[in-house]
């Protein structure tokens, strides 16, 4: 394991632009070619897939500046929004709610999706969560041991959650994580922007469905169409936008935080103990494996006028992406920040980003991380790798970070 926990590198120049993003030697750290970038700067430059040169944001505070700062942009229709791989500029002129318009069409969004995501119904929500995880489990254990925990627990937890919550048929779970798994991570540009129509219609077959209904459905789309559709506060194509984004982000995001975090806290015995021996550490555990994990690596901005930030002027029409993972473990905030350690103050992470795109479900994303993670310690106290760990593989570093597979046996 000496070097998966190894996290210093081939030190580059701190003046040549580092490439990003970069894949991870060890899954839990962040990739060591960005090592030079830790020296305390706040800004470096860095190189995009395409040649392109953007800002890279690597200090805690000009993080929480730029990401609050109404003079970048999150408009991926501009011409000048920067991309960080092919398969994302080969969808780049689709619609994207939310986490792609600015305000006041975003803040429009925002407003009608908050009562959803709300901490009461996210708290309202743990009883289900607790029988979807128990139900997981039950046939886990009557299965096993061994399992392998991304496509017996980690993916299925959040994908069974957020189809009850918007009401989309958990029946067609095979059909939308593949073409979320295509969108994210596909071989090719031409492989994501198929997923990304496949996807477009199913939703939007399923949302003319539920137009054509009397009496609406219990999920947040039923909501939508029979409120904000009929009244013509939304059109079809925005809410099958939110409808898409709403699906993706609220499966795929969750998944990679439970079978890297459980992967984690296995490689971390002393951790593993403390929680055992004291559940009521669990939500602290939750937002520190947050910061320490930083799976939503890379938030991406443009400039629509010059700013002045930390010294440097950023240019209008320049990129600035947000290296979260090295953010999340600024020295001058938190003392021994490769550690993971279970009593520091570590809800400032952004690991959901920060400013008004932050994460719109995040007290969901909590909830299911404190319930899936706990049940699963508390059901099988002998959990453990069921191979060598350095052989498990895990996800490339131009997605979200996350284990491909994790098996485990108890
Ligand atoms: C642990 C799991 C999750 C992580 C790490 C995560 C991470 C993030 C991050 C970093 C952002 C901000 C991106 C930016 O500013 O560029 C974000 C935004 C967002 N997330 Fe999550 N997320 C998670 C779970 C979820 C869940 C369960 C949902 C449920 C639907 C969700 C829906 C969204 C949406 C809709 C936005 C855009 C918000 C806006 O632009 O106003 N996320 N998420």
């Amino acid at each position: 394991m000496t070097e998966l926990t190894d996290i210093t590198g081939p030190a580059t120049p701190a003046e040549h632009p580092v490439a990003f993003p970069q894949d991870r030697t060890c899954p839990y750290h962040p990739p060591t070619g960005y090592q030079p970038l830790r020296d305390g700067r706040a800004l470096s430059r860095a190189t995009l897939f395409d040649g392109r040169e953007v800002w890279l944001v690597t200090a805690h505070a000009t993080a929480r500046a730029l990401l609050a700062d109404g003079r970048l942009s999150t408009d991926r229709n501009r011409p000048d929004f920067p991309m960080p791989t092919a398969r994302f500029a080969a969808v780049r002129d689709r619609r994207v709610a939310l986490l792609g318009v600015d305000d006041p069409v975003h803040q429009r969004q925002r407003r009608m999706m908050i009562p959803s995501f709300t901490l009461k119904r996210a708290t309202a929500l743990r009883p289900t969560i607790q029988r979807i995880v128990d139900g997981l489990l039950d046939a886990m254990i009557e299965q096993g041991p061994p399992a392998e925990l991304v496509s017996a627990f980690a993916l299925p937890v959040p994908s069974m959650v957020i189809c009850g919550l918007l009401g989309v048929p958990y029946a067609d779970h095979e059909f939308f994580e593949e073409q979320s798994r295509r969108l994210l991570r596909g071989p090719s540009a031409a492989d994501t922007q198929q997923a990304r129509e496949r996807l477009e219609a199913y939703l939007g077959d399923l949302i003319d469905r539920k137009a054509r209904q009397a009496e609406p459905g219990d999920g947040v789309l039923d909501d939508l169409v029979h409120e904000q559709l009929r009244e013509g506060a939304l059109d079809r194509a925005e809410l099958l936008s939110l409808a898409v984004i709403l699906l993706v982000a609220g499966h795929e995001t969750t998944a990679n935080m439970i079978s890297l975090g459980t992967y984690t806290l296995l490689q971390h015995p002393d951790r593993l103990a403390e929680l055992h021996a004291d559940p009521a550490l669990l939500p602290a555990a939750v937002d520190e494996l947050m910061r320490m994990l930083s799976i939503a690596e890379g938030m991406l901005r443009v400039a629509l006028e010059d700013i002045e930030i930390a010294g440097t002027t950023i240019r209008a029409g320049e990129g600035v992406l947000f290296a979260t993972s090295v953010i999340n473990r600024d020295a001058s905030l938190y003392d021994d920040p490769d550690a993971l350690d279970f009593h520091r103050p570590a809800r400032h992470h952004v690991a959901f980003g920060f400013g008004i795109h932050q994460c719109l479900g995040q007290n969901l994303a909590r909830a299911e991380l404190e319930i899936a993670l706990g049940t699963l310690l508390r059901r099988l106290p002998g959990l453990r790798l069921a191979a060598p760990a350095e052989e498990i593989p895990f996800k490339p570093g131009d997605t979200i970070q996350g284990m491909l597979e994790l098996p485990v046996t108890w």
